[in-house]
């Protein structure tokens, strides 16, 4: 099952060779056929449905800016736009229609814009749900400094795997009585097995040599302890990957001050969720950081950042953080050349650093960035022709 799982996901170099070869067939082939059933087939072959929600604040700036970039590629993509959160309550009643998951389990893949969830009241996390409803137990988020960009740590390169479905994100909270708030936080031996699996798998599969458990199992030695447990038990199946762990506010710490120590983290929901935003600071800002989740029934491309209520509708949101989700998205539908040539524009606008967003500390709004990108991938299609 997991092995299953890891093979959708889009970083996975080996499968990436493998769907590389029979696109770029796919490709040449489509390239010298005349307009024949032949051709159509293929073409149909080639084509993909994905499901795309904008999200809120500035999800459906970035996620425009986005879809440009990739429509660039040239890569024949049918968006199903659909809704959730308060978009979807206004319309459907619900703030998790059937509908977007629906569509999510039939075309198997989604990119998705942040989504708004009101604090201390109101509905329950719609991203939470989404990855319950979808079971998507694996949040993959690579961490890695881009050229030009000034950040605390140029060298950073790991990856977080975060366990996406349980926790203190179970929702579970009540009132025992008045001033007294009780919230459950649930760790499984499933889920802790689960995500260490995945962990170790992706390690295996990306030439990684470390998976280091982060946790607080000095003071939860229940629930941190058990995850802890099943950790260290799947580890003994990898003897060639270095397995060791680390109190959670010592991995912070490390992190800023010896961040070449770490190669892939495997952190639980709420760990996950903290430690993904201090690596995103340590390369330059929420902006740059992307993410996938990843479960049996489908993936969901997202950016860690949330929808920036403070910068929303001004265009000037950084697009990159989804962009490189989508880039992550375009491997695990086995469009690896189209994948490979937004991440070559992408670097390549930055390493000009004439086009960088405010959060950068440059000028260029959201399209501008994402036109020049654009026309990057245009300028090396015409090169290549
Ligand atoms: P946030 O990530 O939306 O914003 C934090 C800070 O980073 C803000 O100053 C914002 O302007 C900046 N920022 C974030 N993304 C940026 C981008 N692409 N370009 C430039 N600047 C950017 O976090 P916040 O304010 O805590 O949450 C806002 C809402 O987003 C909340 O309702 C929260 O629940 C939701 N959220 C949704 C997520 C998702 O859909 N996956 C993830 C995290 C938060």
């Amino acid at each position: 099952m997991i092995s299953s799982a890891l093979t959708t996901c889009g970083l996975l170099q080996l499968d990436l060779q493998l769907c590389d070869s029979v696109t770029s067939q796919l490709s040449s082939q489509l390239r010298n056929f005349p307009l024949d059933v032949p051709k159509l087939f293929l073409y149909l072959l080639m084509r993909h449905t994905i499901t795309l929600i904008p999200g809120d604040g500035i999800g459906p700036e970035i996620v425009a800016a986005t879809v440009r970039v990739i429509e660039a590629t040239g890569v024949d993509i049918e968006w199903e736009t659909q809704i959730l959160g308060a978009q979807a309550q206004e319309k459907f009643g619900t703030t998790l229609p059937e509908a977007t998951i629906d569509s999510i389990k039939r075309n198997k893949v989604a990119l998705k814009g942040p989504q708004m969830t009101p604090i201390g009241k109101g509905f329950t996390s719609v991203n939470v749900g989404l990855r319950k409803a979808l079971d998507l137990y694996a949040n993959v988020r690579p961490v890695k400094a881009l050229p030009n960009i000034p950040c605390r740590n140029p060298e950073l390169d790991l990856v977080i795997v975060r366990e996406n479905t349980e926790d203190l994100y179970a929702g579970l909270e009540h009132v025992v009585v008045p001033g007294v708030v009780e919230s459950l936080k649930i760790i499984t031996e499933k889920a802790s097995t689960r995500i260490a699996l995945y962990a170790f798998e992706y390690a295996k599969a990306n030439g990684r040599k470390k998976v280091t458990a982060v946790h607080k199992a000095n003071i939860m030695k229940l629930s941190d302890g058990l995850f802890l447990e099943c950790f260290y038990n799947v580890a003994k199946d990898f003897p060639e990957i270095e397995a060791d762990d680390k109190i959670v506010d010592n991995c912070c710490m490390q992190l800023v001050m010896r961040p070449e120590q770490f190669d892939v983290l495997v952190l639980e929901n709420l760990y996950g969720d903290i430690v993904s935003d201090i690596c995103a600071g340590l390369i330059g800002g929420l902006g740059l950081a992307p993410g996938a989740n990843i479960g049996e029934l489908g993936a969901v491309f997202e950016a860690v950042h949330g929808s920036a209520p403070d910068i929303a509708g001004q265009g000037i949101a950084n697009p990159t953080a989804l962009m490189l989700s989508a880039v992550q998205m375009l491997y695990h539908i086995g469009e690896k050349d189209a994948g490979d040539r937004m991440k070559d524009a992408i670097l390549a606008v930055f390493a000009d650093g004439e086009h960088i967003t405010r959060d950068l500390g440059g000028t260029a709004k959201t399209n501008e960035f994402a036109r020049a990108i654009e026309d990057k991938i245009k300028a090396e299609a015409t090169a290549a022709a």
